[in-house]
């Protein structure tokens, strides 16, 4: 980690998904106690992030204000009242003249707005990609541009979580981590599992999450599977902020969208109105085990084995995957993908697990393929029936995926 901080993916909350900017106070504070109330602080989602709009613009000593119709109790206010509660408070603002939302951006203003993070006691930026004045384009401008900021909040010298949020702009998965505690790698998530729309107006699965436009989870899951090599403690690939709740989805995609994001060792931000949260919605952001996969000492990066398309359109509907991941015990986990729309038989071997395509030639059987595994499931919460004990080299897992998926965690 760059600066000591996130060294396991960062878990909270965020208003933009389902607010936007009808943002204030109340709502920032009543979410946050009833995240305590929930049980969800204790379960890790412990930012408060208060996304675009608050800002009515700067004073004359340069320094950014907050709405005072909407803040009535100032931003320290704020900041000290989540502390109360145990939890962490962010902010955002954009490497820009203009947030996304055409409120006061910080390029050029870094040093100042810093300060007023670091002074009203933010522990979290998210910073946004507008109205940057053309200084994108190549990696290294990119990174410059995000670098003031970086170092503008290390001399605040307070702990403060930096993410970025540049939409994959500049691929920052290969150059971010050195500034910074996580970045999107594609445009905004919107509430939709595998239905490309006019806001994203996407053909071809691979690599279809581009800048400037929404993209459906399978976009941004997608995408995912051709960058996982850059995650690490300290730096994450941001998918964006969970959808869970929105109502676009079903409960099973859902499932799915929380499993995969977790999986990919994503930021866990909640997306949604946590007041008026379903309890199965509630249910899918508690659930203990899918959180320690995303929160695993390992940071490692999931890797996706395998794919087929059921629909040959290839849009990402109608497909079906194999994604694996390594933990810090050597407990290995597997997703079995079915986003097919229809129930099937898939399966896993244990060469399907161990065997990484990238490495294909080097492949090694590692020792513990002669043994007998335990297998968990991740969302059954128990020992699977028919499978526990009885995965033996060359033994494929069968399973039936009726919804639309599995994640499975084997120990030796
Ligand atoms: C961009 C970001 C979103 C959100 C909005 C706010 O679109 O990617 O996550 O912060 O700006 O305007």
């Amino acid at each position: 980690s760059y600066n000591g901080l996130n060294l396991v993916p960062q878990m909270g909350w965020d208003n933009w998904n389902a607010f936007g900017c009808d943002v204030n106070e109340t709502l920032l504070l009543q979410t946050a106690e009833r995240m305590v109330q929930y049980g969800l602080r204790d379960l890790g989602y412990q930012y408060i992030v208060l996304d675009d709009c608050w800002s009515v613009g700067r004073n004359e000593s340069g320094y950014l204000v907050e709405n005072p119709k909407t803040f009535p109790h100032g931003m320290k206010y704020v900041a000290d009242t989540i502390h109360s509660l145990g939890l962490k408070f962010g902010m955002y603002s954009s490497a820009g003249v203009f947030t996304c939302g055409r409120y006061p951006g910080s390029l050029g203003n870094e040093q100042k707005d810093a300060d007023y993070f670091a002074a009203v006691g933010a522990d979290y930026l998210k910073y946004d990609n507008c109205f940057n004045q053309g200084q994108s384009g190549t990696a290294q401008i990119s990174f410059s541009r995000y670098n003031v900021m970086s170092q503008a909040l290390n001399k605040t010298g307070r702990p403060i979580v930096y993410s970025l949020c540049n939409w994959g702009d500049d691929n920052p998965y290969d150059w971010a981590y050195t500034i910074s505690n996580s970045g999107r790698m594609s445009g905004d998530v919107y509430d939709s599992f595998n239905r490309p729309d006019s806001r994203c107006p996407c053909t071809e699965a691979i690599g279809c999450a581009w800048p400037g436009f929404h993209c459906s989870v399978m976009n941004i899951l997608n995408k995912m599977a051709s960058i996982q090599s850059r995650t690490m403690s300290g730096y994450f690939n941001d998918m964006d902020m969970l959808e869970v709740g929105n109502g676009g989805q079903t409960d099973n995609e859902y499932v799915v969208h929380f499993s995969m994001w977790a999986m990919n060792a994503s930021p866990l931000l909640i997306g949604t109105n946590v007041l008026t949260l379903s309890p199965a919605n509630l249910a899918i952001y508690s659930n203990p085990a899918v959180i320690a996969l995303n929160q695993d000492p390992s940071a490692s990066a999931a890797v996706r084995k395998w794919r087929y398309f059921v629909d040959p359109d290839e849009t990402g509907e109608g497909e079906i995957a194999l994604w694996t991941r390594s933990l810090n015990n050597t407990d290995q986990v597997i997703a079995l993908l079915n986003a097919a729309n229809t129930s099937m038989m898939m399966n896993a071997t244990m060469n399907d697990i161990f065997l990484d395509p990238r490495t294909a030639g080097a492949y090694q059987a590692p020792p513990q393929l002669s043994k007998t595994w335990d297998v968990y499931d991740l969302w059954a919460n128990r020992m699977s029936v028919a499978e526990a004990g009885s995965i033996i080299n060359g033994t494929a897992m069968n399973v039936t995926v009726n919804t639309n998926s599995t994640l499975t965690r084997y120990n030796a």
